[in-house]
């Protein structure tokens, strides 16, 4: 009899908790809950991405890329700050609700399918750092207010298919650093107002339809870096003088643009490293002057050039290709085109004079072994004026940059198949321990505009740039392929492993994780005059990563900081559940002395309801030191493990972040209250650990959804 009236106030007090809980909560503004559902009603989700975005709170539920501010904005609510909703195959449209968003500043849809136009209403976002919308199926035109998006760093529209003009507001972005609407359909002319973007770094407005004259203002920009229009038509317009005032840019791409007249004179742009003006009808000769020591790229093939090769294409130590074939060139070829070049580790030279009207070879006709030069088309070949002619004027063998990539892969004689799930774990290739077994993070990325044109010289170079800004040892990244695509772009599938340390873990944990992803995704490493802008295609979270939670770096200071905000609230609650227990407490006064002793019940009674007191070393030793390999969920007090006790009971361990640990005495309270509830849909309760300052509770593992689900508080009792 005194069991169930015990048992109906313990579930009473539960179910005040909840409401002290639910009362106590900040919440995520109510307008931008709105927005981020009429997000969602607005795309397709055919993998169901998305599905948790109907339950609860986007911000304190963990809603599917939605990342929050950690700190309470001054209106006492949540406030998104991210949307991440890369690679999810999403389709439709974007919602026009998205300006509610008033606090975000990365709104990232890459990779998906999304159609429609880009609604003007996104201009409305004034704090909108990174607009990432590329690789979509959006069309229309370019909205002329987004040119109010002051804050705006990078601006990603590429691989779409959006029409009509750059809009001249633009010149407003003054804080924009990254224009990238390739492969679109723009037309009109490049706006002269683009001049105004002091801060930009890389404009890449490459493979669209736009025409008219190129501006020469552009020149005047102190900051700008890379400026690639291959592949429009500007069909009549010269390449302007000024372009050979250009302070500091690196790379210069007008591959077939239609462009007339001569070339301008580049001698004075100090660090030039590529340049690429093929496929234009340019007429005249070549300036005579030199080019930048530090050019790795001329292409100025299938153009009108005549005149001779000029002496300012020698003694060039990084010139990886000079292309000049199918021009009008005549003359004589120098041999300082290969003689004085003393070629740095691995490096490659191609030299392309095909089908021009050059005579005579001037000096040796020796080319170290590291240079390929083609002659094929010139009167060179026919005349009889060298003897050895056919060794560079027969079209025959593959050019270098086609040559195979080999690494050397120390893992390849490692036992075949000796790693766990070999889907996920693989042999770490360069580790210092041979055949370690570990799982990488594996990352689909692409050099969008790279300033050289073969790899690898600079492969090694590239591993130190991303390895130190990751801070992990260069031994960590492997490069498991990379190939060229038009543009050239470079793509390049990564994998990076864990450091191996003494504890030989085989996965990053979580935070790594987080961090890494953080990284990558927002762009945050620093700029580089060789490899140019990156794109992120995948980062693919699976097998022991795919718990991996974006939305959880949120840290418990922020929650102590909530809670410390919202004790107004929690006073009232407190007050009313004080109230109602009263009442409950009147009624079962008969056993409210036996409930009171139970509170202060040292931990000895509960050892004598059957449930064990574990010891830390206990827990950290059944869960391989809370290692992640051993996590299987995560929720707002702390994360749960899974776990085998000394008696090789499988258990799954509730561990509380540092910010949700209870008093000592409320903690038993719970522990109790637990151990005597026995229903079919929850789990027992086997032990707890109160030590170390730690609070941890031991429950029989249940491998389906209903631990997981009980333990996240989602299924209020
Ligand atoms: C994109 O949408 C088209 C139809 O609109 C569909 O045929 C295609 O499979 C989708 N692609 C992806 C990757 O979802
Ligand atoms: C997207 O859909 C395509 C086709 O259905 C599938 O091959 C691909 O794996 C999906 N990608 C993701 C990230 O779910
Ligand atoms: C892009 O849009 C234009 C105009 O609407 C259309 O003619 C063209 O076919 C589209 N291209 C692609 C690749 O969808
Ligand atoms: C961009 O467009 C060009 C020309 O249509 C195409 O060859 C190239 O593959 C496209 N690049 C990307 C990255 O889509
Ligand atoms: C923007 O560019 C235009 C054209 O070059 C110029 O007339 C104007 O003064 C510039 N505005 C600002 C604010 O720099
Ligand atoms: C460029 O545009 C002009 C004028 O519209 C046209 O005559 C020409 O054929 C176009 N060139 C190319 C390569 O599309
Ligand atoms: C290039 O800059 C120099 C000095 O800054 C200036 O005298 C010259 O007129 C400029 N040339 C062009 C074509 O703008
Ligand atoms: C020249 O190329 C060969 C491969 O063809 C390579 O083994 C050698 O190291 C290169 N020489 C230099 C100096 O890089
Ligand atoms: C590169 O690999 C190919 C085949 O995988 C091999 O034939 C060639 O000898 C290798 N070259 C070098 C320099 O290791
Ligand atoms: C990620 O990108 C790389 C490089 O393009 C590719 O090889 C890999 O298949 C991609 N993975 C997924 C899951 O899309
Ligand atoms: C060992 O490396 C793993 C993976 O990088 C890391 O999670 C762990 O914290 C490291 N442990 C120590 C003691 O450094
Ligand atoms: C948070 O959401 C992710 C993705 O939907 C899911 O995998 C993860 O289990 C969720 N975590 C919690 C504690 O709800």
């Amino acid at each position: 009899m005194v069991f169930p009236q015990r048992l109906y106030l313990h579930a009473l007090l539960v179910a005040c908790c909840c409401v002290l809980l639910l009362a106590d909560a900040q919440r995520t503004h109510p307008s931008e809950v709105t927005a981020l559902r009429s997000v969602k009603r607005s795309l397709l989700d055919p993998k169901d991405y998305l599905r948790n975005w109907n339950r609860g709170d986007p911000c304190r539920s963990n809603w599917t890329g939605v990342i929050c501010f950690n700190e309470i904005g001054t209106d006492d609510y949540l406030h998104v700050r991210e949307l991440l909703l890369m690679n999810m195959n999403l389709s439709g449209t974007l919602s026009p609700e998205l300006q509610k968003l008033a606090h975000l500043e990365i709104l990232d849809f890459m990779w998906n399918n999304i159609s429609g136009s880009i609604p003007n209403e996104i201009g409305q976002i004034s704090s909108l750092v990174l607009l990432l919308l590329n690789g979509n199926k959006l069309s229309g035109t370019l909205p002329s207010e987004l040119g109010y998006l002051s804050n705006l760093n990078r601006f990603q529209i590429d691989e779409n298919n959006i029409t009509g003009p750059i809009p001249k507001s633009f010149s407003n972005l003054k804080k924009v650093k990254h224009l990238h609407f390739n492969n679109n359909s723009l037309t009109g002319q490049i706006p002269v107002e683009l001049s105004n973007l002091t801060n930009i770094f890389h404009v890449l407005l490459d493979n669209n339809k736009l025409s008219g004259n190129l501006p020469p203002q552009l020149s005047a920009l102190p900051n700008l870096q890379i400026l690639q229009l291959d592949n429009n038509n500007f069909s009549g317009s010269d390449i302007p003088a000024s372009y050979g005032n250009f302070s500091n840019i690196l790379k210069l791409s007008l591959r077939n643009c239609s462009l007339k007249g001569a070339l301008p004179d580049f001698s004075k742009i100090r660090h030039l490293k590529y340049l690429d003006l093929s496929w234009n009808e340019l007429t005249g000769p070549i300036p005579s002057s030199n080019f930048s020591k530090d050019v790795t790229t001329i292409n100025l093939s299938n153009n009108i050039l005549n005149g001779s090769i000029p002496q300012s294409f020698s003694d060039l130590p990084l010139l990886q290709m000079l292309l000049l074939k199918n021009n009008m060139l005549s003359g004589s070829v120098p041999d300082s085109l290969w003689k004085n070049i003393s070629f740095p580790k691995k490096a490659r030279l191609l030299l392309d004079l095909r089908n021009n009207s050059l005579s005579r070879v001037q000096g040796d006709l020796t080319p170290p072994q590291n240079v390929t030069l083609r002659l094929d088309g010139n009167l060179i070949c026919t005349n009889g004026s060298i003897s050895n002619a056919n060794l560079f004027c027969e079209s025959k063998g593959k050019e270098w940059i086609s040559l195979p990539n080999n690494s050397t892969n120390s893992a390849l004689d490692c036992p075949p198949l000796a790693c766990p799930t070999p889907d996920f774990y693989e042999y770490s290739p360069a580790s210092p321990l041979r055949c370690f077994c570990a799982a990488p993070l594996r990352i689909g990325y692409r050099l969008k505009s790279p300033s050289f044109s073969y790899f690898p010289p600079y492969i090694d170079q590239f591993g130190e740039y991303v390895t130190d800004f990751l801070q992990m040892e260069p031994y960590q990244l492997w490069i498991d392929s990379y190939q060229w695509e038009k543009g050239p772009r470079l793509r390049m599938y990564l994998k990076l492993f864990p450091k191996v340390n003494e504890t030989y873990t085989r996965t990053f944990n979580e935070s790594e994780v987080l961090r890494i992803r953080g990284i990558f995704a927002s762009w945050r490493f620093p700029g580089s005059d060789l490899f140019g802008p990156y794109e992120l295609l995948n980062f693919t979270l699976q097998g022991p990563y795919s718990y991996v939670n974006f939305n959880s770096e949120r840290k418990g200071v922020s929650w102590r900081r909530l809670a410390a905000i919202t004790a107004g609230a929690v006073v009232t609650a407190v007050a009313i559940s004080a109230v109602v227990a009263a009442l409950l407490l009147r009624r079962y006064s008969k056993h409210e002395r036996e409930i009171s002793r139970r509170r202060s019940s040292s931990k000895a009674s509960l050892l004598n309801s059957g449930i064990r007191g574990f010891s830390f070393k206990e827990l950290a030793e059944a869960t391989d030191d809370f290692s992640s390999s051993t996590l299987v969920g995560r929720g707002g007090y702390g994360k749960v493990y899974r776990g085998v006790l000394s008696d090789n009971t499988v258990a799954a361990i509730k561990r509380a972040d540092e910010g949700s640990l209870q008093g000592e005495k409320e903690f038993l309270n719970e522990i109790e209250l637990l151990s005597r509830l026995h229903h079919r849909n929850l789990v027992s309760l086997i032990g707890y650990c109160d030590e170390e300052s730690e609070q941890m509770l031991v429950y029989e593992f249940m491998s389906n959804g209903t631990l997981r689900d009980w333990l996240s508080g989602s299924n209020s009792q």
